[in-house]
């Protein structure tokens, strides 16, 4: 368990990350709770500037940190020498295995035909086609990825999964709201040995839930029905590629990507961190969405607390459930930036979420 203060080591990043995440920053500091902050340097920017895309002091201060807010960073899609994904190896590097990425919608009230979208993809964050080995043959002519599923990543993934179902259908209370479900999704028709070790891992962690529905699903059948009926999922578990694909067609159900926040979490950190990329198409002009990195706030508030001592717990999960409920205020009544359609720009929105929080 952490002592307060709680140090937050805040990565920008590049592009919108550099906007959006000190909105999220504003949010923790109006709540007056006992953060500290400090700042590092990690992405393109970094790595053109000083030649590493993740130097050696970034990556220890977020293994110090007892969460990390983590911006975006504008990654080259052509290979360039000594250039990694930060993101991707600070996963790897803090074994962040569970990817957390929750989906609600907010149909306006009193809507009868209005769908109840209330999902979280948890995604494996450690290795399959992203264990980052590929190699290329016949002198270039042939490039091939190898992809790595193994018992221990599918189980510890799986017990997340079934855990925060658990949690999820208690916290619903009502004894008529819907049971807990988990859906394994996964391709284990074509892909038997790395989806089949997957799927029969999972069904194995399934039994312990007996609480807990489990079905599963092929990933292009679960792509087609998140695209159109998302109200049948709970919690979707699945390896990394598929998960970082279908938490991305499921967030179009939550406002799009500049609402949909994320949770990177291993046993002893945790990184936090928008869904959304660098955006370079809106960098610098102060129009960025702020909502995803200002829910990750949120998130990171209720991490914190599940670590906090008994004193200063609760007060940290109010603060967390009060952003929340700003967020969610302001993706229905604004102001909203043109992603949402309006006209306001990032600090307008920043603000309206400041005051409801702290007013309500
Ligand atoms: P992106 O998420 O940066 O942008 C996709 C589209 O959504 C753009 O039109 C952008 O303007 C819009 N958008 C994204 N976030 C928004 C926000 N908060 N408010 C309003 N509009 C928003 O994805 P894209 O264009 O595929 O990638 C751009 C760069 O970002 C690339 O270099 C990519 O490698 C990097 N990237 C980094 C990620 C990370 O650091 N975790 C994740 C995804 C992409
Ligand atoms: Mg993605």
């Amino acid at each position: 368990m952490s002592a307060p203060p709680f140090t937050i080591l805040v990565i920008p990043g590049d592009g919108i990350g550099r906007e959006v995440i000190p909105a999220a920053v504003a949010a923790l500091q109006a709540t007056g709770l006992p953060l500290r902050f400090q700042e590092a340097n990690a992405g393109w920017e970094c790595f053109q500037r000083c030649g590493e895309a993740l130097p050696p002091e970034t990556l220890d201060a977020a293994r110090r940190a007892d969460a990390v807010l983590f911006g975006a960073v504008a990654s080259p899609s052509h290979p360039v020498a000594g250039y990694r994904s930060p993101i991707v190896r600070l996963r790897r590097e803090l074994d962040l295995y569970a990817n957390i990425r929750p989906v609600f919608d907010d149909p306006p009230s009193g809507d009868p035909c209005a769908r109840r979208v209330d999902l979280v993809v948890v995604r494996e964050n450690t290795e399959d086609l992203y264990a980052g080995r590929e190699r290329v043959e016949d002198g270039g002519a042939t490039a091939i990825a190898e992809r790595v599923i193994t018992r221990r990543a599918s189980e510890r993934i799986a017990r997340v999964a079934f855990e925060l179902a658990r949690a999820r259908r208690a916290a619903r209370g009502a004894s008529d709201a819907p049971p807990a479900k988990v859906t394994l999704v996964h391709k284990a028709n074509v892909l038997r040995e790395t989806c089949g070790l997957f799927r029969a891992v999972a069904l194995e962690v399934a039994q312990a839930y007996p609480d807990v529905q489990a079905d599963e699903m092929l990933v292009d059948t679960c792509a087609l029905q998140l695209a159109t009926r998302p109200e049948r999922f709970d919690v979707i578990v699945t390896t990394n590629l598929f998960g970082d694909i279908l938490s991305d067609v499921a967030c179009a159900w939550g406002g799009g990507l500049g609402l949909a926040s994320s949770a990177n979490l291993g046993e002893r950190h945790a990184l936090f961190e928008p869904v959304h990329g660098a955006a370079p198409d809106i960098a610098g002009k102060g129009i960025a969405n702020p909502l995803a990195a200002i829910g990750c706030a949120a998130l990171l508030l209720d991490h914190l607390a599940r670590r906090a001592p008994p004193d200063i717990a609760p007060a940290i999960h109010a603060w967390s459930a009060r952003i929340q409920r700003a967020v969610r205020y302001a993706r229905t009544v604004g102001p909203h930036t043109p992603d949402l359609g309006g006209d306001a720009v990032t600090s307008e929105v920043t603000n309206a979420v400041i005051a409801h929080m702290l007013t309500t």
